[in-house]
């Protein structure tokens, strides 16, 4: 059997309703322990790893993330590839709250952030990753069929913003986002797709807005959007995902 996709599930998604466990994985790593144990477990029968990016409980900050940790673990236990769900806010006019989108690229605003295997430490080559489109064409592709078989609506493609959070960002900060060619923000997608890039994985993103990005609308209460359209816009996610998992080799 060919080894299985690997969903990285965040705000919303830290458990995968559905989700039967066939063993918890407790990877060590040398870079330390992953957020939480991989669920190695089934959708309708069908095999796949299961990470939740925040910890159980949600505790991580997005900054405090080990996504060092999370992406080589997924690696050592041998994933094809990786579709990472992220809750975002909208800044473009076409992705509003509960709709989906598959972004193409992004633009990383975050900072601080043990951001590379590269880090002079192991001896090894330095090496500058190729990272011109940073999600794989291949699995971006799957996710298309995937949505149009399931009858799941992409809302678009666009660009990924990411900011250091944890907090909001301020309506100028969002303002300048859209003119730098954000099409929607978020703070977990860096730099997680860069290290999977590092790591030889196949990566790519599905982004759920969950609310208008600061002054968007005006000045709308961001919590209450998030409540009231990210449920529904994981139960869309999910049954994409299910789809995407029974076509698989
Ligand atoms: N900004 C940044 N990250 C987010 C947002 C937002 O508005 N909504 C969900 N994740």
């Amino acid at each position: 059997m060919k080894a299985p996709l690997a969903v990285i599930g965040g705000t919303g998604m830290n458990q995968w309703p559905g989700l039967t466990t066939v063993a918890h994985h407790r990877l060590e790593t040398p870079w330390g322990l992953p957020s939480a144990p991989l669920q190695e477990g089934q959708i309708g029968g069908h095999p796949v790893v299961f990470l939740a990016r925040h910890g159980e409980g949600h505790r991580l900050p997005p900054h405090a993330i080990n996504y060092r940790a999370n992406i080589a673990a997924l690696a050592q236990f041998g994933v094809r590839g990786v579709v990472a769900i992220a809750a975002v806010g909208g800044i473009a006019r076409w992705f509003p709250p509960g709709a989906l989108a598959l972004p193409a690229d992004l633009i990383d605003y975050t900072w601080g952030r043990a951001h590379s295997y590269a880090d002079g430490s192991d001896g090894a080559s330095l090496d500058h990753v190729e990272f011109t489109a940073p999600y794989d064409a291949a699995l971006r592709q799957s996710l298309r069929d995937s949505a149009r078989h399931s009858g799941v609506a992409l809302a678009g493609e666009g660009v990924l913003g990411v900011t250091q959070g944890p907090r909001l960002e301020t309506a100028a900060e969002i303002r300048r986002m859209a003119r730098d060619g954000c099409d929607m923000v978020g703070m977990t997608g860096m730099p997680e797709a860069a290290l999977a890039r590092e790591r030889g994985l196949p990566y790519a993103c599905l982004a759920v807005s969950v609310n208008w990005g600061a002054g968007v609308m005006g000045e709308g209460d961001i919590h209450a959007e998030i409540a009231q359209s990210i449920e529904t816009g994981m139960a869309q996610v999910r049954r994409l995902l299910g789809d995407l998992l029974q076509r698989q080799p």
